[in-house]
Protein backbone atom coordinates (compact mmCIF):
# COMPACT_ATOMS: atom_id res chain seq x y z
CA UNK A 1 0.00 0.00 0.00
CA UNK A 2 1.59 3.63 -0.97
CA UNK A 3 1.74 6.07 1.57
CA UNK A 4 2.15 9.38 0.09
CA UNK A 5 4.92 12.29 1.56
CA UNK A 6 1.40 14.07 2.47
CA UNK A 7 0.08 11.48 4.65
CA UNK A 8 3.71 11.05 6.02
CA UNK A 9 3.64 14.85 6.93
CA UNK A 10 0.17 14.29 8.90
CA UNK A 11 1.12 11.44 10.60
CA UNK A 12 3.97 13.60 11.92
CA UNK A 13 2.05 16.34 12.64
CA UNK A 14 -0.30 14.19 15.37
CA UNK A 15 2.43 12.85 16.63
CA UNK A 16 4.02 16.14 17.70
CA UNK A 17 0.77 17.71 18.84
CA UNK A 18 -0.34 14.66 20.63
CA UNK A 19 2.86 13.61 22.17
CA UNK A 20 5.59 16.34 21.61
CA UNK A 21 7.21 13.83 19.55
CA UNK A 22 9.14 15.02 16.35
CA UNK A 23 9.87 13.05 13.87
CA UNK A 24 10.24 15.50 10.80
CA UNK A 25 14.19 15.21 11.10
CA UNK A 26 14.05 11.30 10.49
CA UNK A 27 14.76 9.47 7.28
CA UNK A 28 11.04 9.78 5.34
CA UNK A 29 11.45 6.24 3.62
CA UNK A 30 12.03 4.44 6.83
CA UNK A 31 9.03 5.97 8.42
CA UNK A 32 7.07 4.95 5.70
CA UNK A 33 8.65 0.85 5.61
CA UNK A 34 7.62 1.10 9.53
CA UNK A 35 3.54 2.89 8.91
CA UNK A 36 3.63 -0.08 6.15
CA UNK A 37 3.64 -2.67 9.22
CA UNK A 38 1.30 -0.61 11.22
CA UNK A 39 -1.37 -0.46 8.50
CA UNK A 40 -0.79 -4.67 7.90
CA UNK A 41 -0.60 -5.26 11.67
CA UNK A 42 -3.73 -3.55 12.56
CA UNK A 43 -5.10 -4.37 9.14
CA UNK A 44 -5.99 -1.16 8.07
CA UNK A 45 -7.52 -0.75 4.55
CA UNK A 46 -6.49 2.62 3.97
CA UNK A 47 -3.55 4.82 5.14
CA UNK A 48 -6.17 7.28 6.08
CA UNK A 49 -7.69 4.93 8.35
CA UNK A 50 -4.41 5.10 10.26
CA UNK A 51 -5.05 8.91 10.29
CA UNK A 52 -8.62 8.94 11.71
CA UNK A 53 -7.45 6.41 14.18
CA UNK A 54 -4.50 8.41 15.61
CA UNK A 55 -6.86 11.60 15.30
CA UNK A 56 -9.38 9.69 17.76
CA UNK A 57 -6.99 7.82 20.21
CA UNK A 58 -4.01 8.81 21.18
CA UNK A 59 -3.17 5.43 22.84
CA UNK A 60 -2.85 4.03 19.87
CA UNK A 61 -0.61 6.57 18.56
CA UNK A 62 1.88 5.66 21.28
CA UNK A 63 1.55 2.09 19.55
CA UNK A 64 2.24 3.73 16.71
CA UNK A 65 5.66 5.28 17.93
CA UNK A 66 6.72 2.28 19.27
CA UNK A 67 6.40 0.86 16.12
CA UNK A 68 8.28 3.40 14.24
CA UNK A 69 11.05 3.27 16.66
CA UNK A 70 12.71 0.51 15.34
CA UNK A 71 15.19 -1.11 18.81
CA UNK A 72 16.95 -3.66 16.95
CA UNK A 73 19.74 -4.50 18.82
CA UNK A 74 22.34 -7.42 19.73
CA UNK A 75 24.23 -8.35 22.97
CA UNK A 76 27.54 -7.58 22.29
CA UNK A 77 26.56 -5.99 18.73
CA UNK A 78 29.78 -5.65 16.40
CA UNK A 79 32.22 -8.14 18.55
CA UNK A 80 35.00 -6.30 16.88
CA UNK A 81 33.84 -2.80 18.21
CA UNK A 82 33.57 -4.45 21.96
CA UNK A 83 37.08 -6.10 21.80
CA UNK A 84 38.70 -2.82 21.10
CA UNK A 85 36.57 -1.37 23.81
CA UNK A 86 38.37 -3.67 26.15
CA UNK A 87 41.57 -2.56 24.76
CA UNK A 88 40.92 1.22 24.68
CA UNK A 89 38.37 2.19 26.83
CA UNK A 90 38.20 -0.10 29.88
CA UNK A 91 42.21 0.96 30.31
CA UNK A 92 41.03 4.24 30.13
CA UNK A 93 38.36 3.87 32.47
CA UNK A 94 40.55 1.62 35.32
CA UNK A 95 42.79 4.79 35.58
CA UNK A 96 39.36 6.86 37.33
CA UNK A 97 38.05 6.89 40.40
CA UNK A 98 34.39 7.36 39.67
CA UNK A 99 32.82 7.69 36.11
CA UNK A 100 29.84 8.19 33.88
CA UNK A 101 28.35 6.47 31.54
CA UNK A 102 25.58 7.05 29.29
CA UNK A 103 23.79 4.98 26.67
CA UNK A 104 21.46 6.91 24.60
CA UNK A 105 18.95 5.12 22.58
CA UNK A 106 19.45 2.00 24.55
CA UNK A 107 16.58 0.17 23.26
CA UNK A 108 15.55 -3.20 25.04
CA UNK A 109 18.87 -3.21 27.12
CA UNK A 110 21.30 -5.21 25.68
CA UNK A 111 23.71 -3.04 25.04
CA UNK A 112 23.84 -1.31 28.71
CA UNK A 113 23.59 -5.17 30.16
CA UNK A 114 26.87 -6.30 28.09
CA UNK A 115 28.44 -2.83 29.24
CA UNK A 116 27.71 -3.62 32.76
CA UNK A 117 29.42 -7.85 32.96
CA UNK A 118 32.21 -6.59 31.18
CA UNK A 119 32.69 -3.88 33.93
CA UNK A 120 31.91 -6.32 36.15
CA UNK A 121 34.57 -9.04 34.63
CA UNK A 122 36.88 -5.72 34.94
CA UNK A 123 36.14 -5.05 38.62
CA UNK A 124 35.14 -1.90 37.74
CA UNK A 125 31.83 -1.67 38.41
CA UNK A 126 31.72 -0.66 41.85
CA UNK A 127 32.84 3.03 40.37
CA UNK A 128 30.26 3.60 37.07
CA UNK A 129 27.40 5.17 37.59
CA UNK A 130 25.73 3.73 33.92
CA UNK A 131 22.31 5.41 33.21
CA UNK A 132 20.33 4.17 29.92
CA UNK A 133 17.67 5.65 28.05
CA UNK A 134 15.22 5.32 25.33
CA UNK A 135 12.42 7.21 24.03
CA UNK A 136 10.60 3.73 23.60
CA UNK A 137 8.23 3.35 26.82
CA UNK A 138 7.84 -0.54 26.13
CA UNK A 139 11.47 -1.15 25.36
CA UNK A 140 12.58 0.61 28.51
CA UNK A 141 10.14 -1.76 30.23
CA UNK A 142 11.67 -4.62 29.07
CA UNK A 143 15.23 -3.43 29.60
CA UNK A 144 14.12 -3.06 33.39
CA UNK A 145 12.87 -6.47 33.28
CA UNK A 146 16.28 -8.26 31.34
CA UNK A 147 14.13 -10.93 30.23
CA UNK A 148 14.57 -12.01 26.66
CA UNK A 149 13.05 -14.56 23.62
CA UNK A 150 15.41 -17.02 22.58
CA UNK A 151 14.03 -17.92 18.95
CA UNK A 152 14.47 -13.14 18.67
CA UNK A 153 18.37 -12.97 19.67
CA UNK A 154 19.50 -14.87 17.12
CA UNK A 155 23.27 -13.93 17.33
CA UNK A 156 23.15 -13.93 21.11
CA UNK A 157 25.46 -17.26 21.33
CA UNK A 158 27.31 -16.08 18.83
CA UNK A 159 28.20 -12.67 19.78
CA UNK A 160 28.59 -14.04 23.44
CA UNK A 161 30.71 -16.88 22.91
CA UNK A 162 33.36 -14.30 20.75
CA UNK A 163 33.23 -12.15 23.83
CA UNK A 164 33.91 -14.88 26.45
CA UNK A 165 36.53 -16.29 24.65
CA UNK A 166 38.43 -12.78 23.59
CA UNK A 167 38.39 -12.43 27.62
CA UNK A 168 38.67 -16.12 28.85
CA UNK A 169 35.46 -15.61 31.04
CA UNK A 170 32.12 -17.71 30.39
CA UNK A 171 30.04 -14.79 30.05
CA UNK A 172 26.92 -16.48 29.78
CA UNK A 173 26.91 -18.92 32.78
CA UNK A 174 27.92 -15.43 35.24
CA UNK A 175 25.32 -13.34 34.06
CA UNK A 176 22.08 -15.30 32.51
CA UNK A 177 19.71 -17.76 32.77
CA UNK A 178 17.96 -19.61 30.22
CA UNK A 179 14.69 -21.48 30.53
CA UNK A 180 14.01 -23.73 27.16
CA UNK A 181 10.62 -24.44 28.46
CA UNK A 182 9.71 -20.80 27.98
CA UNK A 183 12.18 -20.36 25.08
CA UNK A 184 13.21 -17.53 27.23
CA UNK A 185 16.75 -16.49 29.16
CA UNK A 186 17.39 -13.25 30.86
CA UNK A 187 19.72 -11.52 32.90
CA UNK A 188 20.07 -13.12 36.90
CA UNK A 189 18.49 -11.42 39.21
CA UNK A 190 21.22 -9.77 41.35
CA UNK A 191 22.61 -8.12 38.10
CA UNK A 192 19.22 -6.40 37.89
CA UNK A 193 18.27 -2.76 38.99
CA UNK A 194 22.26 -1.70 38.72
CA UNK A 195 21.04 0.10 35.44
CA UNK A 196 19.09 3.27 35.63
CA UNK A 197 16.81 2.46 32.99
CA UNK A 198 14.33 5.17 32.29
CA UNK A 199 12.34 6.87 29.30
CA UNK A 200 14.19 9.86 27.55
CA UNK A 201 13.91 11.54 23.99
CA UNK A 202 17.39 12.79 23.56
CA UNK A 203 16.22 15.60 20.71
CA UNK A 204 13.48 17.49 22.82
CA UNK A 205 14.13 15.96 26.59
CA UNK A 206 16.42 18.25 28.81
CA UNK A 207 19.33 16.59 29.48
CA UNK A 208 20.12 15.38 32.89
CA UNK A 209 21.32 17.40 35.78
CA UNK A 210 24.72 18.36 36.08
CA UNK A 211 25.67 15.97 33.21
CA UNK A 212 29.06 15.35 32.08
CA UNK A 213 30.14 11.49 30.95
CA UNK A 214 33.30 9.43 30.23
CA UNK A 215 31.67 7.40 27.77
CA UNK A 216 28.15 8.27 25.96
CA UNK A 217 27.23 5.44 23.85
CA UNK A 218 24.56 6.57 20.93
CA UNK A 219 24.76 3.67 18.06
CA UNK A 220 22.88 3.26 15.29
CA UNK A 221 20.66 6.24 15.84
CA UNK A 222 22.36 8.26 13.68
CA UNK A 223 21.63 6.08 10.88
CA UNK A 224 17.55 7.37 11.45
CA UNK A 225 17.90 11.72 11.21
CA UNK A 226 18.99 13.84 8.52
CA UNK A 227 22.49 15.49 8.72
CA UNK A 228 20.98 18.62 10.29
CA UNK A 229 19.86 16.85 13.11
CA UNK A 230 22.75 14.56 13.56
CA UNK A 231 25.03 17.41 13.93
CA UNK A 232 23.17 19.31 16.17
CA UNK A 233 22.53 15.54 18.34
CA UNK A 234 26.89 15.66 17.99
CA UNK A 235 27.55 19.07 19.69
CA UNK A 236 24.71 18.17 22.37
CA UNK A 237 26.79 15.04 22.98
CA UNK A 238 30.15 16.97 22.71
CA UNK A 239 29.29 19.42 25.42
CA UNK A 240 28.18 16.90 28.13
CA UNK A 241 31.30 14.52 27.38
CA UNK A 242 34.32 15.15 29.66
CA UNK A 243 37.74 16.17 27.40
CA UNK A 244 39.02 13.11 26.26
CA UNK A 245 36.62 11.26 27.03
CA UNK A 246 34.94 9.03 24.35
CA UNK A 247 31.47 8.61 21.99
CA UNK A 248 31.10 5.19 21.02
CA UNK A 249 28.39 5.42 17.38
CA UNK A 250 27.26 2.66 15.83
CA UNK A 251 29.85 0.52 13.40
CA UNK A 252 28.67 2.25 10.69
CA UNK A 253 28.46 5.65 11.74
CA UNK A 254 30.77 8.05 10.95
CA UNK A 255 31.61 11.79 11.87
CA UNK A 256 31.94 13.84 9.02
CA UNK A 257 32.20 17.80 8.64
CA UNK A 258 32.84 20.21 10.68
CA UNK A 259 31.56 17.87 14.02
CA UNK A 260 34.77 15.32 13.05
CA UNK A 261 37.01 18.34 13.88
CA UNK A 262 35.99 18.21 17.99
CA UNK A 263 37.09 14.52 18.44
CA UNK A 264 40.15 12.21 17.39
CA UNK A 265 39.02 8.77 16.01
CA UNK A 266 40.54 6.15 17.95
CA UNK A 267 40.02 2.85 16.71
CA UNK A 268 36.32 2.54 16.42
CA UNK A 269 35.77 5.46 18.54
CA UNK A 270 35.69 9.17 18.92
CA UNK A 271 37.94 11.11 21.66
CA UNK A 272 36.48 14.48 22.87
CA UNK A 273 39.83 16.83 21.94
CA UNK A 274 41.72 18.50 24.79
CA UNK A 275 40.12 21.75 24.79
CA UNK A 276 43.90 24.23 24.72
C1 LIG B 1 18.27 0.58 16.13
S1 LIG B 1 17.97 0.88 17.83
C2 LIG B 1 19.63 0.90 18.45
C3 LIG B 1 19.74 0.22 19.79
C4 LIG B 1 21.15 0.09 20.33
N1 LIG B 1 21.74 1.39 20.61
C5 LIG B 1 22.04 -0.69 19.39
O1 LIG B 1 22.88 -0.09 18.69
O2 LIG B 1 21.91 -1.90 19.31
C6 LIG B 1 17.52 2.60 17.79
C7 LIG B 1 16.88 3.04 19.09
O3 LIG B 1 16.83 4.48 19.08
C8 LIG B 1 15.68 4.85 19.79
N2 LIG B 1 15.40 6.26 19.46
C9 LIG B 1 15.01 6.78 18.27
N3 LIG B 1 14.88 8.12 18.37
C10 LIG B 1 15.21 8.45 19.65
C11 LIG B 1 15.26 9.67 20.37
N4 LIG B 1 14.97 10.82 19.77
N5 LIG B 1 15.64 9.65 21.67
C12 LIG B 1 15.94 8.48 22.28
N6 LIG B 1 15.89 7.29 21.67
C13 LIG B 1 15.54 7.27 20.36
C14 LIG B 1 14.63 3.87 19.32
O4 LIG B 1 13.52 3.82 20.18
C15 LIG B 1 15.45 2.58 19.28
O5 LIG B 1 15.33 1.85 20.47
Amino acid sequence: MNISLSTVEKIISIIKEQVGYDFSQYHKESIVRRLERVIEEYNLKHPDELLTKMTNNPVFTLNVIDIISITTTEWFRDPCTWKEFVKVIIPDLAKKEKFNIWHIACSTGQEAYSLYFLLDIFDLVDRANIIATDMNSNAIFRAREGVYYLYIEKDFFKNIYEISDYIGKDIFNTYYYIDEKESIFGVKKEYLNKIKFYKHNILTDPLPENSSFDVIFCRNLLIYLNTECQNLLIYKLYRILKEKCFLFLGYHETLLGPVSDLFDKVSYFYRKKEIK
